[in-house]
């Protein structure tokens, strides 16, 4: 049986859903990964398997998502120390660093997830690379509205001998600038060049006034899930 996308996806988030216990104030990640694990802890707290979870959403679309299946929600300001939180990734790198945010949602994620004890990473093994934001994929970048251009320019501007090109991200089939749950726009990266020393630019990027955060999680995923056709492997840090 060759097994579609979506089906590894789910593999991988059923897997990680098993970490999940009673009492637990879990981050609920976003993207049609992480929307397979919401899915499965709200059929474990119905049929009682789960008591007495908290979930708290990665944005408004697994908060709403959360909100239909009966998952009790809060938010970091009433519970600040979370015990797991699962999300999925676009890119993930042998040392588990990620990038993450091709669905826009990266500062609710950032934030939920530092406040993590665990992070659990779901991928189907197409998110797997040598090098994040080597793959001449997007690494995005949330920013604040006000003089998006000059921002534009600042951060091609840093990774110059990278080759590195910015695009201001739009919604779908729209010359519409796309909107974070925070009111931000997202600037897309696309690199020819390796972007050198990881953390070195995560400073760079986060150093300069217009930049809110950035899609480059280092040092943040505890265990990583992979499904791919030969089944699910798990990699602890
Ligand atoms: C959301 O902004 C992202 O960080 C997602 O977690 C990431 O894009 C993975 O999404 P998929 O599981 O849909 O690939």
């Amino acid at each position: 049986v060759i097994l579609t996308q979506d089906e590894l996806k789910k593999m991988a988030a059923y897997k990680a859903v098993e970490f999940v216990q009673s009492g637990m104030v879990l981050g609920l990640g976003t993207g049609s990964t992480a929307k397979h694990a919401v899915d499965r802890i709200a059929e474990l707290l119905k049929q009682g398997k789960l008591k007495n979870i908290v979930g708290i959403p990665t944005s408004n679309m697994t908060r709403d998502q959360a909100v239909s299946l009966g998952i009790p929600l809060s938010d970091l300001d009433t519970h600040p120390i979370v015990d797991l939180a699962i999300d999925g990734a676009d890119e993930v790198d042998p040392e588990m660093n990620l990038v993450k945010g091709r669905g826009g949602s990266l500062l609710r994620e950032k934030m939920v997830e530092a406040a993590s004890k665990k992070f659990i990473v779901i991928v189907d093994e197409s998110k797997l690379v040598k090098h994040i934001g080597g793959s001449g994929l997007a690494m995005p970048v949330e920013i604040v509205p006000f003089c998006w251009k000059f921002t534009l320019k600042r951060l091609e501007m840093l990774f110059m001998e990278a080759g590195c090109v910015g695009k201001l991200r739009l919604f779908k089939d729209s010359d519409k600038p796309f909107i974070t749950d925070n009111g931000n726009y997202i600037i897309d990266l696309y690199f020819k060049k390796d972007m050198g020393d990881l953390k070195a630019a995560s400073d760079a990027i986060l150093r300069l006034a217009g930049v809110v955060e950035h899609g480059m999680f280092l040092d943040m995923a505890t265990t990583l899930i992979v499904a791919g056709e030969f089944g699910v492997t798990l990699k602890n840090k």
